[in-house]
């Protein structure tokens, strides 16, 4: 049977030039970057290296960059950190209702710390206005969190204009609060990060979105603010987060980096190519479906419909049978009868973002995998629907 995988915001395909650059450290190459000896030195020369291609893919220095196991640790770091080393300045947060589980739920435990958060509503695009960022700010605020492209609809918020309000709120203020931080796992690779452009202080970003290797992921870290680490051990990422380097792992995240760096105009226009595609077959052949999230500020790999009349779990399950890898919604959070909690932030009823399904598109996409989708979508559309008495009620409502 053929395989068509369009789950790429879950995760990635391992790029076999990656693999290539791991396997000498899965084998031979296997001393501990913290060793004195040689196997020690050239493990740590391979880490150095793959910190240098990771910070050029967001315009950073390598020193500004902290290894983590992903962007959940990166995410957890980022807040816990710069709440634990900032807590006695000010104790509220800024967020949006939208973030990653990461973010979402590391606000729930610092609000378990006494800390204070403000979750932030978006648009019905999906979009956080920055005036409700600027209404939200307080004098005792330390961090603002708003992820740059969001998982589900691919969103793109504006990061910039919230850097340009922090910069004069801090101006004004004669302080470096509040500290701005950017989960920027599904933004990476998908469109150009650069951390000056953006005005971030800190980002988060994850190996196996980018074709790399699982169990790899940076936080980068403006020199100059502190943090505290939540990983304690040795004196591993200057003191930042202990643990032995996944010294594959980053030799992998270094290399899937370098070539999404060399890549990523022509990724973009590849993905957004097929993504339109996939959008303009969807709505051409099926009826009663909606797209959700931006016409036009978003990623160009991710599409996510709502098909009123059906359950998108069935739908997803029926797809899997014909050979179609998707999802509806969030990895982690699929398996939960939970239902989208972005999509309910948009403001969509109950039913519609039950039946809700997300495509993600890669690199590795082609033409005739998306044919075959648009092929094997509306007949397993229409045959879930027959079974819908309200789907029914509406045919017969429209037929003469
Ligand atoms: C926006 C966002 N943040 C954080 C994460 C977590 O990254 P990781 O899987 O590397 O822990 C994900 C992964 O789905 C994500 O999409």
């Amino acid at each position: 049977m053929r395989r068509v995988y369009l789950d790429n915001a879950a995760t990635t395909r391992l790029d076999p030039e990656v693999l290539e650059a791991m396997l000498p450290y899965l084998r031979e190459e296997y001393g501990n970057a913290s060793s004195i000896h040689t196997f020690g030195q050239r493990a740590r020369a391979a880490v150095e290296e793959a910190r240098v291609r990771v910070a050029e893919l967001i315009g950073a220095d390598p020193s500004e960059i902290i290894f983590t196991s992903g962007g959940t640790e990166s995410d957890n770091l980022a807040l816990k950190g710069i709440a634990e080393a900032h807590g006695q300045r000010g104790r509220h947060l800024i967020t949006s209702q939208i973030e990653h589980p990461a973010v979402l739920e590391s606000c729930r435990a610092l609000e378990r710390r006494g800390f204070e958060v403000t979750y932030l509503p978006v648009s019905p695009d999906g979009l956080v206005r920055v005036e409700d960022v600027h209404a939200a700010l307080r004098p005792d605020t330390i961090l603002i969190s708003i992820m740059l492209a969001n998982n589900e609809i691919g969103t793109i918020q504006p990061i910039r204009e919230i850097a340009e309000l922090v910069r004069r709120v801090r101006a004004e203020r004669g302080q470096p609060y509040p500290y701005l931080h950017t989960d920027a796992v599904q933004a990476v690779g998908k469109m150009p990060v650069h951390v000056d452009e953006l005005g971030v202080d800190l980002l988060t970003f994850s190996a196996h979105k980018i074709h790399g290797p699982k169990g790899a992921g940076a936080l980068y870290l403006r020199r100059g603010v502190r943090l505290v680490r939540q990983m304690d051990g040795g004196h591993h990422e200057r003191d930042r987060r202990s643990g032995t380097e996944n010294v594959p792992a980053i030799v992998g995240f270094g290399r899937a980096a370098e070539l999404t760096r060399q890549q990523l105009p022509d990724r973009i226009r590849h993905m957004r190519a097929l993504r339109d595609m996939l959008e303009q077959g969807i709505e051409e052949r099926i009826p009663f479906v909606l797209r959700n999230g931006h016409r036009e500020q978003r990623v160009p790999n991710i599409s996510n419909f709502s098909f009123r009349f059906l359950d998108g779990e069935a739908l997803l399950i029926r797809l899997d049978l014909r050979g179609i890898a998707v999802s509806t919604g969030a990895a982690c959070s699929s398996g939960s009868l939970e239902p989208s909690h972005v999509l309910l932030a948009l403001g969509r009823p109950r039913d519609l973002v039950q039946g809700s399904l997300r495509f993600s598109l890669s690199k590795d996409t082609t033409r005739e995998e998306i044919a075959y989708v648009l092929e094997v979508l509306p007949e397993e559309v229409e045959r879930l629907r027959a079974m819908s008495p309200q789907y029914l009620e509406r045919l017969a409502a429209r037929d003469p």
